[in-house]
């Protein structure tokens, strides 16, 4: 593309802004009261002015011109003063910081082939989330996916944090939610019971910048954490099954790292697993449950355990499967062959579970740092449709989320920091250990 050419692009750019600005001007005297006071303000000054015409520029003194002049100055007033409209309009229609959030956009280097930046048309709080900007984009030709890989850029030339981006008006704008950078997440949340949800089966994560994260076991019944060490994966996963005893499940924890993550106190409301028979006898007894609750779903023709809780008058709990760590208990690497052959059962149990267990009130919530596919197969892995992930590597990131989010958005130093498969960043409330 030759100068010349962008350079009309960018004029024709120019222009249809102005008068976006003028309609956005002509909108925003109707909604704002201070602007419409501004725009009755103007009026009233250009109508005085009109009608004190005759003194204000005192034509007696001009004598024999004053016919001339006096017909110069009746074309001149009104062309000035719709002139003036038409400006305070555009100013009335033209958004703060427009200018400096174009100039850094195009210096984060989100520009079209014509080497525009995108044009800020309006910036609003969001309706739904009060503690959320809405900045709307004329995105001049720039597709929603450049935007996510410019992420970091935007959120520097802006200063905020984004909580998320998406089109609106079919694809003619992009929005753009976010809060100021100084503002995002606060480091540290402690638990309070008072955030348990009152709805079965919810589980509160943390808190993102659009509210409270959650996830309701009932329709997303397993459960993938990861996230290097210390990322919090362990208060994470404490959390939710704390918040699962609360509303009466039944909770059962592989637990292989020697009770470090697990003090005596939970021992006595779970079912513990220390190795790997205990493991093995566990996973039997879960899925002869999965096989009776199916027989017993079949004869009162109820879909799911909550229609048959309802039905029968029965209240069957649900069961939660937690295992911290399932690489480690999972890796074949050095074991004997009755151990492989142990570890193979271990397997098979954990995917019938997860290919089952939603109708019949059994989940697994499974937490890994290791970067490794190998570890764990396909077949539980997609089953486990709620993903997590803390600070993470790209290869980590990948393997729980699939996609690299967590190593972009995770700070490295960010503990109790995660990221869920739909892309919303949280902050985890740091559960105290002492009553689960
Ligand atoms: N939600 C949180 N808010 C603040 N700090 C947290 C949070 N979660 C964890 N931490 C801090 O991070 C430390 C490590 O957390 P945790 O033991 O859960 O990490 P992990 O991912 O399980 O690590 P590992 O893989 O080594 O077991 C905790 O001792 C705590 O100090
Ligand atoms: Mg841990």
């Amino acid at each position: 593309m030759t100068r010349t050419e962008k350079d009309n692009i960018n004029k024709r750019t120019e222009n249809r802004h102005l008068l976006r600005r003028v309609k956005a001007g002509f909108a925003a005297v109707k909604t704002t009261p201070y602007k419409g006071l501004l725009l009755a303000l103007y009026l009233a000054g250009a109508a005085l002015v009109w009608l004190l015409r005759g003194h204000l520029f005192s034509l007696d003194t001009y004598g024999m011109f004053s016919p001339v002049l006096g017909a110069a100055i009746d074309l001149l007033i009104p062309l000035y003063g719709v002139g003036g409209l038409l400006a305070l309009l555009v100013l009335l229609g033209t958004p703060w910081g427009g200018r400096v959030a174009k100039e850094g956009l195009q210096k984060a280097g989100l520009t079209n082939h014509a080497g525009e930046a995108p044009v800020l048309i309006a910036k609003r709080p969001d309706a739904d989330s009060p503690r959320l900007t809405v900045w709307e984009f004329d995105p001049c030709g720039i597709p929603l996916n450049e935007w996510e890989d410019k992420r970091a850029g935007v959120e520097t030339a802006l200063n905020i944090t984004i909580a998320k981006m998406a089109w609106g008006e079919g694809r003619k704008i992009i929005r753009v939610y976010a809060v100021p950078a100084e503002r995002d997440f606060p480091a540290l949340l402690r638990w309070n019971d008072k955030y348990l949800s009152p709805d079965s089966f919810v589980l509160v994560l943390g808190e993102g910048l659009t509210g409270p994260v959650t996830v309701n076991l009932a329709h997303v019944p397993h459960i993938l954490l990861g996230g290097s060490t210390g990322s919090g994966k362990s208060v994470l996963l404490k959390l939710l099954l704390m918040q699962s005893l609360h509303k009466g499940a039944e909770v059962y924890i592989a637990d292989f790292k020697g009770g470090v993550d697990f003090p005596k106190v939970w021992h006595q409301k779970c079912r513990m697993c220390f190795n790997e028979d205990d493991l093995l006898y566990t996973l039997n007894q879960l899925t002869a449950v999965l096989e009776y609750r199916k027989g017993r779903l079949a004869e009162t023709g109820c879909p799911n355990l909550d229609a048959y809780n309802e039905a029968t008058g029965e209240k069957l709990p649900r069961l939660v499967f937690a295992c911290d760590e399932v690489a480690e208990v999972l890796d074949r690497t050095g074991k004997g062959k009755e151990a492989k052959e142990r570890l193979g059962q271990i397997e098979t149990k954990l995917s019938t579970l997860a290919r089952l267990g939603r109708a019949f009130g059994i989940h697994l919530i499974l937490s890994t740092q290791r970067p490794d596919a190998a570890i764990l197969p396909g077949q539980i892995k997609n089953n486990l449709d709620f993903r997590v992930c803390g600070r993470a590597d790209n290869v980590l990131s990948q393997i729980i989320l699939d996609n690299t989010s967590a190593a972009e958005q995770i700070p490295k130093d960010a503990r109790g920091r995660f990221i869920t498969g739909d892309g919303t960043v949280f902050q985890g409330y740091l559960f105290d250990e002492g009553q689960p």
